[in-house]
């Protein structure tokens, strides 16, 4: 994506045109608003969102970073990641509370998709967070982001979430897991997992209420959490997927 000025004048990128920005740290300029609104907005349009998810506003409010890859005039891609408190439900239905650090939202410019932008972008975060592949969090995958970590780093199992996080079986230290097969033991985990989800609720409901307490006096209604940004409060409803283990081939 084209710019007006050379990007150097915005970002101060290392011998391979990557530039990270702490939303704590870094400076804020008029140059940088630009090339994060701008790549947002095309990140959101690749991915069909309905929502930009990163606009510069909102970064800053934030605790993330966000990697950018330039090239003269040109902005090649954003990697924006931050930490989350997830709740997780393994294969099994046991319920874990967790704070990844999770991959927010990942573009790289159409005229330049499948070069290894995206790779070299991906390395660079590794990295810079000291963390591996598989003990990150991936919001809300495409199809390109799945084929992406499987290619490169062979991360292909996982456990849907009605979050829609995913979190692959190597997080937990798990090459794989059994896979769930045959409709009768799917269906006959359905009512538990039922079950499971109003507990999930209930849960979340409770802790809210407990750390809400002061808003619900001034009349405020919350409703239940499934994810918590821990910065802007933005809550995910349970509502529509099962339980089931996902092989990507
Ligand atoms: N179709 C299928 N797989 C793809 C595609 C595609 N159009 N593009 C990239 N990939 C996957 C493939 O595994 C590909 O390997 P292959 O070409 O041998 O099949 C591999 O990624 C290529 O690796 P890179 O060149 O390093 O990746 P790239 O620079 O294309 O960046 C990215 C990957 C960021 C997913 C890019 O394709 C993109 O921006 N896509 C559109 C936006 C998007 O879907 N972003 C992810 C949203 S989810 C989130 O942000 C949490």
């Amino acid at each position: 994506m084209q710019f007006q000025f050379p990007l150097q004048k915005a970002l101060q990128t290392n011998q391979n045109g990557i530039n990270v920005i702490s939303a704590s740290n870094s400076r804020r300029n008029c140059y940088l608003d630009e090339v994060i609104d701008r790549m947002g907005e095309a990140s959101a349009i690749a991915q069909q969102l309905k929502q930009i998810i990163t606009t510069a506003s909102k970064f800053y409010g934030s605790d993330q970073r966000i990697y950018l890859k330039a090239d003269g005039k040109d902005c090649l891609g954003l990697l924006k990641v931050g930490k989350k408190n997830l709740f997780y439900r393994d294969y099994s239905g046991s319920i874990k509370e967790l704070q990844p650090l999770c991959v927010l939202d990942f573009y790289v410019h159409e005229s330049v998709q499948r070069m290894g932008v995206g790779k070299e972008l991906f390395e660079e975060m590794l990295k810079s967070e000291q963390i591996k592949p598989e003990k990150l969090a991936y919001d809300r995958p495409s199809q390109k982001l799945i084929g992406f970590l499987n290619k490169h780093y062979n991360l292909n199992q996982y456990v849907p979430q009605n979050n829609n996080f995913v979190i692959f079986n190597q997080y937990f230290g798990q090459g794989t897991q059994p896979i769930v097969q045959g409709r009768s033991q799917k269906y006959s985990r359905n009512s538990q997992i039922d079950q499971l989800d109003i507990m999930v609720q209930q849960i979340s409901q409770n802790k809210m209420n407990q750390q809400q307490q002061p808003q619900q006096k001034l009349g405020y209604q919350m409703s239940p959490p499934w994810a918590i940004d821990n910065n802007t409060n933005i809550y995910n409803n349970i509502n529509t997927q099962r339980t089931n283990v996902y092989k990507i081939n």
